[in-house]
């Protein structure tokens, strides 16, 4: 399996780890397997969407060339939990070019570092023990601002564990208001232009106190497979 999503994801993906072996639902299918997939945090690359990694399961397994040999029911193949995401968009300073809009380019890649590395540290602080992690998943032109500054809109996907409480768009504003607030990033966000799952947060809702999120516990991204054969 590692074989199969290494050659899918390159560095994006790092592991399969075996969780259990059960018996299968019917003696013919004599053995189900969970296992979890782990991918890379610091990747600035989307986590891949369930069906995607179903899919490549299930092509390797019909594939006599994929190095996969044992047999595996396709039909039985599925992803029982994965991270849950929160889209957000915010504006920040910053000269837009088309080339934001192409998640391939080096400047889409650099970016989306800068952006992923400065706003971490606030969510892993503030979330400790439900926040997995950011991606950057596109940019547009903001045009310029009242005082005349270029700007940009940034899209995000913030993923919690899978079986975490999430915050709710006040607590996330909240932790960007206090990333903005730092004086530590390497740009400058506009705190009235932040919206959480749709929802507009404004400053002025928000308290500066840092909200400490203790209600769950799952922190890793996980993924589970199971099958049988
Ligand atoms: C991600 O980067 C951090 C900081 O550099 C490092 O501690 C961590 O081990 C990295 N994680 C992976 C999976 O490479
Ligand atoms: C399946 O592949 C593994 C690893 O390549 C090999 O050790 C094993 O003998 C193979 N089993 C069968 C039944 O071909
Ligand atoms: C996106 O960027 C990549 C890498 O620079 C380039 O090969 C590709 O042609 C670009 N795609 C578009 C639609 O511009
Ligand atoms: C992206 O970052 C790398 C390393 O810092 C740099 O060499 C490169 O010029 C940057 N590319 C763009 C398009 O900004
Ligand atoms: C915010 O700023 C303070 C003081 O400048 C600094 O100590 C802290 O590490 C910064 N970052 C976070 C994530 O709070
Ligand atoms: C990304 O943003 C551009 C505008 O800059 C838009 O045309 C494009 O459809 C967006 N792409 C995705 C995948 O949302
Ligand atoms: C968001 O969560 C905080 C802390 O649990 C709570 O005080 C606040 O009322 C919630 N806000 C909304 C809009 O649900
Ligand atoms: C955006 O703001 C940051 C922080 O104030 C600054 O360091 C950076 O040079 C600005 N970027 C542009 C393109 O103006
Ligand atoms: C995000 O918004 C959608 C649609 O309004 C809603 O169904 C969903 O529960 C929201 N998610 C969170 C985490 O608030």
């Amino acid at each position: 399996m590692n074989q199969m999503y290494s050659k899918q994801f390159g560095a994006l993906f790092i592991t399969v780890i075996v969780l259990a072996f059960r018996p299968g639902p019917t003696r013919a299918n004599n053995v189900q397997a969970d296992v979890q997939l782990i991918f890379n945090e610091n990747s600035t690359k989307p986590i891949p969407a369930s069906t995607e990694i179903v899919n490549i399961f299930q092509a390797a397994i019909t594939n006599p060339n994929s190095g996969f040999n044992l047999t595996v029911d396709a039909a039985s193949i599925t992803v029982t939990s994965s991270p849950q995401t929160i889209p957000v968009i915010f504006l920040t300073n910053g000269t837009f070019s088309s080339a934001l809009s192409n998640s391939s380019s080096d400047l889409f890649t650099n970016r989306s570092l800068m952006i992923k590395s400065g706003l971490v540290p606030f969510f892993v602080a503030d979330f400790p023990y439900s926040f997995s992690t950011l991606t950057a998943t596109n940019y547009s032109d903001g045009g310029l601002t009242v005082t005349g500054i270029a700007s940009i809109w940034n899209y995000i996907d913030l993923s919690f564990g899978a079986s975490a409480t999430l915050p709710n768009s006040t607590q996330i504003g909240e932790t960007i208001i206090r990333a903005a607030r730092n004086n530590t990033l390497p740009f400058q966000i506009f705190t009235s232009k932040i919206i959480v799952n749709g929802t507009v947060i404004s400053a002025g809702d928000v308290s500066s106190k840092i909200n400490v999120f203790t209600a769950s516990f799952l922190v890793a991204m996980s993924l589970l497979v199971t099958w049988s054969r």
